[in-house]
């Protein structure tokens, strides 16, 4: 969580920061500050509760904003509510270094007691504060530049950070560090920039260098970058990769929300997650990371999908097409849960774990469980050069582009295409899967873009039903089979950008409780294609009428007979029902983004959430 922009260089550093957090509130959006630095001025700091539009505002009344270095920050409270002092950037006590941070640091309270002993007061409530001024007692105690100041406070530090320190009394220098929080430095012709993402600088440069877990960068106009391990002070080579990123992927391009442009990539994004991996003429499947460990994947005697949110629910609908395509028993583990309950961990399991942002601290930590433990760890993320991606053993990109909405949409779908891809490609391997079976998959899934755009056509009617519920207090979410875990996530959907209670059920589980709730004026959508428990669902929708629930049903085009009980349909293609979710999810995202839209919420930026969870 939170986002931090960093530059140093011959250009106005503010706009680039400004603009760049404005491209990285995504990570949060509850407060945001910038600092800048010239030789006249000094040290200029402007922050406020709110978002970047809120800072540029109060920027306008009085904040000289010249300057060519600069560092800016957007805030997702963890210590300290979010208020004006509470942002950041945080100045030392001496006014000399200031800081920005995404992480927690920990062990804040023993230091900041140690701190105020020594005579140190803090303005704040944050564990940034506490870290700039232990970075100044040290550099005060031992005489010494920022960088060495800054690896000894590190060491001494137990949390995740991504840093950006400036010192005033070397300001042609900003140093950068990172534990367990993303930094990515932007290498241009004599600058440099500092993000957290690659986005805020993607127009100025395409070189970008990841700093890895535990590394530290001295960066210095005109100098060559010094990377170093914070532990050892041993020198790191620094990798420049070239940045596969364009501007117009992280530009809304016409749409009024990210999220409905995500949603709306859908059939280009999942063609692109299996171009080159998946050739149905010539019965193919693989993907490298796959077949460079197909006999782990064959041999093992158990999958556990660990991930959380919105990726949790794409794991749930793998269960079931790796325990249907390849016969191996899977278990779908909420990360956060995982770490914490002393899990049984074989060396013959494959632990996969699903994570769009790469960046999520559970999914990380549970990672990390699982290789002390022996297992083969295997990331399906979308961010490129991710922590998750980096961590595991092995992996699949879902090529999704960047995700802004914070709502996953894209990310979905493009999740479930890699991981079916993975069962099909077991199941052909293990003969689980008849060869008709799996040429007709493979067949179906490469025409599933075809059709998700077809389901993109219910926009109109998931307008209309959401003008008819959008002031629904309560909602509730059914399905069966392969689509339980849509039943869920369009619950979930629902819930975060509208703020409207949903929940998601398997729709026969609903006899054991949630019937309670169906009166004329609860909202039950029922997941209810051809194929699949169909007859079954029937009968569910049959229980709902009689209790005069409103049912707003995904069917079938041509359905004929849950066209009679429900208040609402909604027709989506027809697909093989292990591929289904890829389709039904559609109308859902489109259901939730309206609602949301028509209750004035702020789509893609709601209430509380942030695109990338790293903390625990
Ligand atoms: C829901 C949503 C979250 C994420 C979850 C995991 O729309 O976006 O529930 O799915 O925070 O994030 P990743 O996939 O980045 O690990």
């Amino acid at each position: 969580m939170c986002g931090i922009v960093g530059y140093i260089g011959h250009r106005e550093a503010y706009p680039i920061v400004i603009k760049g957090l404005k491209r990285l509130e995504y990570r949060g959006y509850d407060s945001a500050g910038v600092m800048l630095y010239d030789a006249e001025s000094g040290i200029k700091i402007c922050k406020t509760k709110g978002k970047v539009v809120d800072l540029e505002a109060k920027a306008k009344n009085g904040f000289t904003t010249n300057g060519n270095i600069g560092i800016g920050h957007t805030r997702w409270a963890t210590h300290g509510v979010p208020n004006d002092v509470n942002s950041h950037p945080h100045l030392s006590n001496s006014g000399e270094l200031a800081i920005i941070h995404n992480g927690i640091i920990e062990n804040y309270a023993p230091l900041k007691e140690e701190l105020i002993k020594r005579g140190y007061v803090f303005h704040s409530d944050t564990d940034t504060e506490v870290l700039v001024n232990l970075i100044e007692e040290v550099q005060k105690k031992e005489n010494i530049k920022l960088g060495k100041a800054v690896q000894i406070a590190l060491n001494q530090v137990v949390g995740a950070y991504a840093i950006a320190v400036f010192d005033k009394k070397n300001p042609n220098e900003l140093v950068a560090a990172r534990l367990g929080s993303p930094l990515a430095i932007g290498v241009g012709e004599g600058e440099y920039f500092i993000a957290s993402d690659a986005s805020p600088f993607i127009e100025y440069t395409s070189n970008a260098i990841y700093l890895e877990d535990g590394e530290m960068a001295n960066i210095r106009l005109h100098k060559p970058l010094k990377i170093r391990k914070i532990k050892d002070d041993s020198l790191v080579d620094p990798y420049i990769q070239e940045l596969q990123m364009n501007l117009e992927q992280i530009e809304k391009g016409g749409y009024d929300h990210f999220m409905l442009k995500e949603i709306y990539e859908q059939p280009s994004v999942i063609k692109d997650t299996y171009r080159g991996r998946l050739n149905a003429n010539k019965g193919i499947v693989q993907m490298a990371g796959v077949e460079d460990n197909l006999e782990k994947f064959l041999n093992a005697k158990r999958i556990v999908i660990v991930a959380c949110g919105t990726s949790w629910h794409a794991g749930l609908v793998a269960e079931y097409i790796f325990e249907e395509f390849a016969r191996i028993p899977v278990e779908v583990e909420y990360a956060s849960e995982f770490r914490y309950r002393n899990p049984i961990i074989n060396k013959d399991d494959v632990v996969i774990a699903i994570s769009q942002s790469g960046e999520t601290a559970d999914t990380m930590a549970a990672i990390k469980l699982a290789k002390e433990n022996g297992a083969f760890v295997f990331g399906v993320c979308n961010v490129v050069g991710s922590s998750i991606s980096r961590e595991t053993h092995a992996g699949a990109y879902t090529h999704a582009g960047p995700e802004i909405g914070v709502a996953s949409t894209k990310a979905f779908t493009t999740q479930i295409t890699v991981l079916t891809m993975i069962a099909l490609r077991l199941g052909k391997a293990k003969g689980t899967l008849s060869n008709t079976d799996f040429h007709t998959y493979l067949q179906e899934l490469e025409i599933i873009p075809e059709k998700v755009a077809e389901a993109l056509e219910t926009n109109d009617r998931a307008k209309e039903i959401a003008a008819a519920f959008k002031d629904a207090p309560n909602c509730l979410y059914l399905g069966r089979g392969y689509n339980f875990p849509v039943a869920l996530e369009g619950a979930l959907k629902l819930k975060e950008i509208s703020y409207i209670h949903a929940e998601g059920y398997p729709a026969a589980e609903m006899k054991h409780g949630p019937i309670a709730l169906i009166d004329e004026h609860m909202p039950v959508i029922v997941i209810a294609p051809k194929q699949g428990h169909y007859d079954k669902i029937v009968s569910n929708i049959q229980e709902i009428k009689s209790r005069s629930g409103k049912i707003i049903a995904v069917v079938t085009k041509g359905d004929t007979q849950v066209r009679e009980l429900a208040d609402y349909v909604i027709e989506i293609p027809e697909t093989s029902d292990a591929l289904s979710p890829l389709i039904t999810t559609i109308p859902l995202q489109l259901l939730s983004y309206y609602i949301a839209v028509m209750r004035g919420c702020n789509v893609d930026q709601p209430r509380n959430l942030a695109k990338s969870v790293t903390v625990e």
